[in-house]
């Protein structure tokens, strides 16, 4: 069983990630902490409300960081759209987010919302070495309860984050976009001596979605189904007009290692991040020469049965979308 807390700034593949971790029986999910990632806070925030709303996900979610602990505000809108998300057919409805707000904390009787951090903090407390932070967006809500409460850090007993890359990037050729938007936060969290697992970019390339797995979406038929579809297709085309090129599954990675982790293989390594590089800023420097040369701190991902793991990721996904 895992006790989940998931930090996430949707986008398409967290909100597959998150239609995820709703279908997995062994998952105990704690709450989502929304942090400004592929779009600004208010566009993450509405859209996992949105998600949560549609999809029925019975968890709650608080509003984090809107902005990174040094860097300027860096977002993926100019490939995926104003809201971090875009569809080629009809958009997820909106949702009275004050209305929500108010639903979540009456279940919880507690008043007022309280940061994401803060219930961060508050649920690790409540659950000491039990909870697995599955980090899918930048590490600033992370980054923050660690400097805020330094005491948590021995009471979480891992981080399972989608960020970083053991070869080249993608938001610059050397830094993988999560890692980039927050590097200061990453080299806190990467610093922290917390069980870590990084599934970077070198993973999630062998993670490829096409065209056919929209279609699988969209023959469901259903109205989450067709929503869903819409966005998957234009996921598919940010590398291609067609949607011919095929497409990494980036979160979603995480979600699957949580219900098949045979599919995996890890290497132990010494993950730094470059801070100060003019072209490197943001890099996970992948040290695997340990303990030789440096003492772990990470096991990073290095391969997966791509098709399994699909095959995987779409029967359990097809399955919240009735
Ligand atoms: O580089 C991929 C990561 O950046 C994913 O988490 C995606 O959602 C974006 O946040
Ligand atoms: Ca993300």
């Amino acid at each position: 069983m895992y006790k989940i807390w998931l930090d996430t700034d949707p986008g398409f593949d967290d909100w597959l990630a998150m239609l995820l971790l709703s279908a997995n029986l062994d998952v105990t999910w704690l709450g989502v902490s929304v942090v400004a990632g592929n779009a600004p806070l208010a566009a993450t925030y509405e859209n996992a409300l949105r998600i949560k709303k549609h999809y029925h996900l019975d968890v709650p979610v608080y509003p984090g960081c809107d902005k990174p602990l040094a860097a300027k505000v860096e977002t993926a809108q100019e490939i995926l759209g104003a809201s971090g998300m875009s569809t080629t057919g009809e958009a997820l409805p909106g949702v009275d987010i004050a209305q929500l707000e108010a639903e979540q904390l009456a279940r919880q009787q507690r008043q007022p919302m309280p940061h994401a951090v803060d219930a961060l903090i508050e649920a690790i407390r409540a659950n000491p070495g039990q909870v697995t932070l599955m980090c899918i967006a930048p590490l600033t809500n992370i980054a923050v309860a660690l400097q805020r409460a330094p005491e948590i850090a021995p009471m979480i007993k891992e981080i399972i984050l989608m960020g970083g890359s053991a070869d080249q990037g993608n938001h610059t050729a050397a830094a993988e976009f999560n890692i980039y938007a927050d590097p200061e936060a990453a080299d806190i969290v990467f610093n922290a001596g917390i069980p870590l697992r990084m599934f970077g970019l070198n993973l999630c390339r062998q993670l490829l979605v096409t065209s056919a797995e929209v279609q699988q979406v969209r023959a469901l038929g259903t109205l989450r189904a067709k929503w869903l579809a819409g966005y998957f297709e234009a996921y598919l085309r940010i590398r291609s007009a067609d949607g011919s090129v095929p497409m990494p599954m980036y979160d979603p990675a995480v979600a699957i290692w949580l219900k098949r982790p045979e599919l995996f293989s890890f290497e132990p390594a010494r993950v730094d991040i470059e801070l100060a590089g003019r072209l490197t800023r943001g890099m996970t420097v992948c040290e695997f020469r340990v303990p030789r040369r440096a003492q772990a701190n990470a096991q990073v991902a290095m391969t997966v049965d791509g098709p399994r793991a699909m095959q995987c990721m779409m029967q359990e996904l097809l399955g919240t979308l009735s």
